[in-house]
């Protein structure tokens, strides 16, 4: 069962692994061959999307960091404003809720306390609520109009990893939802559909990546701080590996849009702080490339997860090599070797991986 490590020593390492499969089962039944079944939203679904103008998402913590790699895919093939704010902000800050507000809060457990009441506060002022979430009958379920549950199955590790994976393959259902009121075609929407469908397979081939991860780890177990990298939908992945290195290492780990490094954190790169990069395979790559050299230049040693060839290793840039995705699905594809890097981390500190000191799984108070 799911809540058996079975041969894995830790559930997050359990749960990383088991990726491929739950991202197959949160596309069960949703996608046919070329388009998106909608009626998985709930069946007020169609009427709903028809109405919305912009979307506004709550969540905290790695929930959160999805919400942020959706604003770019909301913005980009849907076209309408898309808001992202950790829930505890909120809750308690007069805001304004412009109408046809898509309410979408993303959660694991569908019991975060800050984010149920974010949702309890402005329920009757928008034009619908809809959550991605893993528990199904959780609070947030129970309350929202909509629903979308990710099917990841119990997480029980602290450390969210295949939550966090299958929230993203939720989200990009979400949408095409939107998109094909907004101009999406048919052709981009059955593209879409198709590299939803093929990343099973090629998360397969990123968790293949484990034993260069692990030899990689042993250049971070001693370091007191460490800085992330990315730009795009890549800065949010960046973010998530920085947390996941925080959370279960205890290593102080920074993350940063590339393009901000030269507004304050290339003060802090030396010999003693790692950089880790995401770089995108697509145009920005050669932006990423010139903040790279900035580090280089001050003795930084850089790790780049990179497209084959797109990248090359020389004195102090080891470049991983990422296997091939389409462009539009890199953000799930490079998560999971940060997953990875932040596990064997926590692995050589000889930390309680599954359950890191001073976090719970679910923080249902205040
Ligand atoms: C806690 C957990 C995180 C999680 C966050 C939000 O901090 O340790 O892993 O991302 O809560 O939880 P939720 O269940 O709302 O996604």
């Amino acid at each position: 069962s799911s809540a058996d490590k079975g041969e894995f020593k830790h559930y997050m390492l359990k749960e990383t692994y088991e990726q491929p499969e739950v991202i197959k089962a949160c596309l069960e039944g949703r996608v046919s061959d070329d388009k998106l079944l909608e009626q998985c939203f709930g069946v007020k679904a169609g009427e709903i999307f028809d109405q919305v103008k912009q979307v506004q998402i709550i969540a905290c913590g790695t929930s959160f960091h999805a919400g942020l790699i959706a604003k770019y895919w909301i913005e980009d093939l849907v076209g309408i404003p898309c808001m992202v704010e950790v829930a505890s902000e909120y809750r308690y800050r007069p805001v304004v809720i412009p109408e046809g507000t898509l309410f979408l809060t993303i959660s694991q457990s569908g019991e975060t306390a800050d984010t149920l009441a974010a949702l309890r506060e402005v329920q009757s002022r928008v034009l619908a609520s809809l959550v991605i979430c893993n528990v199904p009958g959780s609070t947030l379920v129970r309350e929202s109009d909509l629903a979308l549950m990710t099917n990841a199955g119990p997480e029980i590790g602290v450390a969210s990893t295949k939550a966090f994976t299958t929230q993203l393959v939720a989200l990009m259902l979400t949408t095409l939802a939107l998109g094909r009121r907004n101009g999406l075609t048919a052709e981009r929407e059955s593209a879409i559909i198709a590299a939803l469908k093929k990343l099973p397979q090629q998360v397969l081939h990123a968790l293949e990546m484990d034993s260069d991860i692990e030899k990689m780890a042993q250049s971070f177990a001693e370091k007191q701080h460490s800085l992330f990298l990315g730009r795009g939908t890549l800065y949010p992945v960046a973010k998530e590996g920085a947390l996941k290195l925080k959370e279960i290492s205890y290593i102080h780990a920074e993350s940063y849009p590339a393009g901000e490094l030269k507004h304050g954190p290339l003060a802090l790169v030396d010999k003693e702080m790692p950089v880790v990069a995401v770089a995108p395979q697509n145009d920005m790559l050669d932006k990423l490339k010139a903040n790279l050299q900035e580090v280089r230049a001050r003795g930084g040693e850089l790790f780049v997860f990179a497209g084959s060839d797109k990248v090359q290793s020389e004195e102090g840039i080891y470049v991983l090599n990422m296997p091939e995705c389409e462009e539009i699905m890199q953000p799930v594809l490079y998560t999971i070797p940060l997953q990875l890097l932040s596990y064997h981390v926590a692995i050589l500190k000889g930390t309680d991986v599954d359950q890191p000191r001073n976090l719970a799984k679910s923080v249902t108070v205040e």
